[in-house]
């Protein structure tokens, strides 16, 4: 996947300007004044990319300049924290990262960044069901098969996922966990490429965020399993959940927000967070969510208090969990 380098950092090299690029002495009542770049940490075309461009819409309308989407794979999206980490603290370089934010300083032990000190959160933005599901031809019809077939076939099966440190590993290892097995991992740069050979028959199963299943699994092109939530997902209805259908301990969901580095100015943050209620209160936004399984945040939750509290949450809650599995990312 090319990069895109943002025009920002063009005009960057050219100008030889902080103000131009929004650098440090860029004026924080000012911003922004050109464009914006939202870092995904994994590769275009999958479930955070998807809702990026989503929002990114009615931000960009609401800011009131472009916002580019930049695709920085690697790592389980450790790459892309990393980087957004190191950058100017303007406000022009925005990071969205889900769940793996909380679950890459165990798994990642020489981890280059820490979630909660090198970054100022900005607001959550949805929390996203994940499904379990399968090939179209893979023998096993429902969960409970799944979970025989992988019990008798755990040298062969494939379990794709977008590496260590994504949703879809840490569901993956919750489900190896649960049946006892541990099996071939097939890593991506994201679910995006994993689901294009999932339906092409090259791997067997995965974990995945209905984000970027459902209409695959409503088409018939991938075999669904379980909902990996509580609550059946109104997109899905026939799934099952985890809990009914025998695996209650495969329960994650798949929470969102947005980052900046830390030195970034509250002023700035409050423009990003009042943008980001705006968008996420936008009809477009609600409905094309709701299609893909999931929905805005409560408004309430779009605040920077309630991000870093789920982070300060989700890292108690898997630390000891991953540290159990004793699986690490290097
Ligand atoms: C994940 O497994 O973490 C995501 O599905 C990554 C992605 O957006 O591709």
């Amino acid at each position: 996947m090319q990069r895109r380098i943002p025009l920002t950092s063009l005009a960057c090299l050219t100008l030889l300007s902080l103000a131009a690029c929004g650098g440090g002495d860029a004026d924080p009542a000012a911003y922004p004044e050109s464009e914006i770049t939202f870092v995904v940490p994994f590769a275009a075309g999958g479930p955070t990319d998807t809702v990026t461009r989503l929002i990114a819409e009615p931000m960009s309308k609401e800011l009131g300049q472009q916002i580019v989407v930049q695709n920085v794979e690697g790592a389980g999206g450790t790459v892309a924290a990393g980087q957004v980490a190191g950058e100017d603290g303007d406000g022009y370089q925005v990071l969205i990262h889900h769940i793996g934010m909380s679950t890459a300083p165990s798994l990642y032990p020489d981890l280059d960044y820490s979630p909660l000190e090198d970054f100022k959160t900005v607001g959550l933005v949805t929390d996203v069901p994940m499904t379990i599901v399968a090939r179209a031809d893979f023998e096993p019809e429902t969960l409970e098969e799944l979970v025989a077939y992988v019990e008798e076939n755990a040298d062969t099966v494939t379990l794709a996922n977008a590496g260590t440190g994504a949703a879809s590993q840490l569901c993956g290892l919750l489900i190896e966990e649960a049946i006892g097995v541990d099996l071939t991992e097939v890593p991506y740069d994201g679910t995006g490429p994993a689901l294009t050979d999932l339906v092409g028959g090259q791997v067997d199963f995965m974990c995945d965020q209905t984000t970027n299943t459902a209409a695959q699994i409503q088409s018939g092109d991938i075999k669904g399993y379980a909902v990996t939530t509580p609550e059946r997902v109104e997109a899905l209805p026939d799934l099952p959940t985890t809990a009914e259908a025998g695996l209650p301990d495969v329960e994650v969901g798949v929470w969102h927000g947005l980052y900046v580095p830390s030195e970034t100015s509250d002023e700035v943050v409050e423009k990003l967070t009042a943008a980001l209620k705006v968008a996420l209160a936008d009809q477009n936004v609600i409905d094309s969510f709701a299609d893909l399984g999931t929905a805005p945040v409560a408004e309430d939750q779009v605040t920077p208090e309630a991000q870093t509290a789920k982070l300060e949450e989700q890292i108690d809650l898997w630390t000891p969990i991953i540290e159990a599995s004793g699986v690490t990312g290097g």
